[in-house]
């Protein structure tokens, strides 16, 4: 499978919310993401097996150098191929190049090793109140 990354290519909002169900185990939403993304992030980053949207991962913005992975997403059947660590790779070499200096995530204790040892983020002290 040859997979395609972008960042901040245009995507259908059906397709986000499809992957967003499917991976966080919820009924399929009717989420704007287009509008949200282009309000709230620095960007986002696709990955299409031909015209399918097989990954997604949002990156929020505090407007200056901190930048922020959100809901990294690969669809169950295309997992463990490498898609989600070359989301985050791509999502890590367009912050750096719009100038931000830190690249933020927060997650549960089943993503470490993802997070930790396949896309290289290092432990830190990290706080979260549920509002
Ligand atoms: C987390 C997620 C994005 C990973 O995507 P992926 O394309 O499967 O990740 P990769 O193939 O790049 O994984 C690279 C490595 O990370 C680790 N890893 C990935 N998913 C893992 C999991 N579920 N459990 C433990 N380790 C995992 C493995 O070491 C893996 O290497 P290996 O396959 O050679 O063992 C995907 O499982 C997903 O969409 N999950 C549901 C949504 C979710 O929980 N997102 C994170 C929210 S913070």
């Amino acid at each position: 499978m040859t997979i395609d990354y972008k960042w901040r290519d245009d995507f259908d909002n059906a397709d986000v919310n499809a992957l967003h169900a499917e991976g966080f185990n919820h009924k399929v939403l009717d989420d704007d993401w287009k509008r949200q993304l282009e309000e709230h992030s620095l960007g986002w980053v696709s990955a299409r097996d031909g015209v399918r949207l097989v990954g997604f991962v949002n990156v929020a913005w505090d407007g200056a150098v901190h930048a922020f992975v959100i809901d990294t997403l690969v669809t169950a059947d295309a997992r463990r191929q490498g898609i989600g660590t070359q989301l985050i790779a791509v999502a890590q070499a367009e912050s750096r190049a719009a100038g931000c200096e830190w690249l933020h995530v927060d997650f549960e204790d089943n993503v470490r090793s993802f997070y930790f040892d396949a896309c290289g983020f290092t432990r830190t002290n990290a706080g979260l109140i549920a509002l």
